[in-house]
């Protein structure tokens, strides 16, 4: 029975691997536009791979060892997991992975949710670990009121090299093809 329900779940993982539309880029690039994006609770994740659809690009996500609870999304609380990030910016919280063939994506576009009005330190940790010479970069992000304000240059002064030229914000109310759009006009 065991066995039968392990070949179940095999098939199943199977299929669900042949139906994503992306190319996971952890396998070798099929595209030289990357997608990169960290999302806790999946606003984000949506607006990414409408891009990553949009421009025919290999998507990563970069996905915390030590997943977000609700409770470390507790902006209110200072106690919060989040909270305390915040407060350090120094804190690099570790993330699983990284995208293979780095060296042949021409252009890299990085999504992440407003946290106080910046990136996550997360996605500093992985602005900071890779070498964005010779690159064209975008951020984006979703939020519920701020907008992308200056998160995304200052991720580019963190990283310090490449053309960091495309940076925009989606809110709660924006219409919902607005990522759509947006990949559009980097075409
Ligand atoms: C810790 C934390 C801080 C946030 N700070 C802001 C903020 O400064 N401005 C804002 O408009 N939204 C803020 N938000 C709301 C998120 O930016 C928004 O819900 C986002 O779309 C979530 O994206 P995700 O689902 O991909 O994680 C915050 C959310 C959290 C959890």
């Amino acid at each position: 029975m065991s066995v039968i329900n392990s070949a179940l779940r095999s098939a199943a993982a199977c299929a669900l691997l042949a139906a994503s539309s992306f190319a996971p880029a952890s396998a070798e690039p099929s595209s030289d536009v990357l997608v990169v994006y960290f999302s806790a609770t999946g606003t984000t994740q949506k607006a990414a791979e409408a891009v990553a659809t949009e421009l025919k690009a290999d998507l990563f996500a970069i996905e915390p060892v030590q997943p977000y609870t609700a409770a470390d999304l507790d902006y209110r609380d200072p106690e919060s997991r989040s909270s305390k990030e915040h407060a350090d910016p120094s804190v690099r919280p570790e993330y699983k992975g990284d995208p293979a063939g780095w060296d042949q994506y021409h252009t890299v576009l990085i999504g992440y949710p407003i946290w106080w009005g910046l990136a996550p330190n997360v996605v500093y940790g992985f602005v900071e670990k890779h070498d964005f010479s010779g690159k064209t970069v975008g951020t984006f992000s979703t939020s519920a009121t701020s907008g992308h304000g200056g998160s995304g240059t200052d991720l580019a002064a963190k990283a310090g090299k490449g053309d960091w030229k495309y940076h925009q914000g989606f809110k709660v109310g924006d219409p919902e093809d607005a990522p759509v759009s947006w990949a559009r006009t980097l075409k």
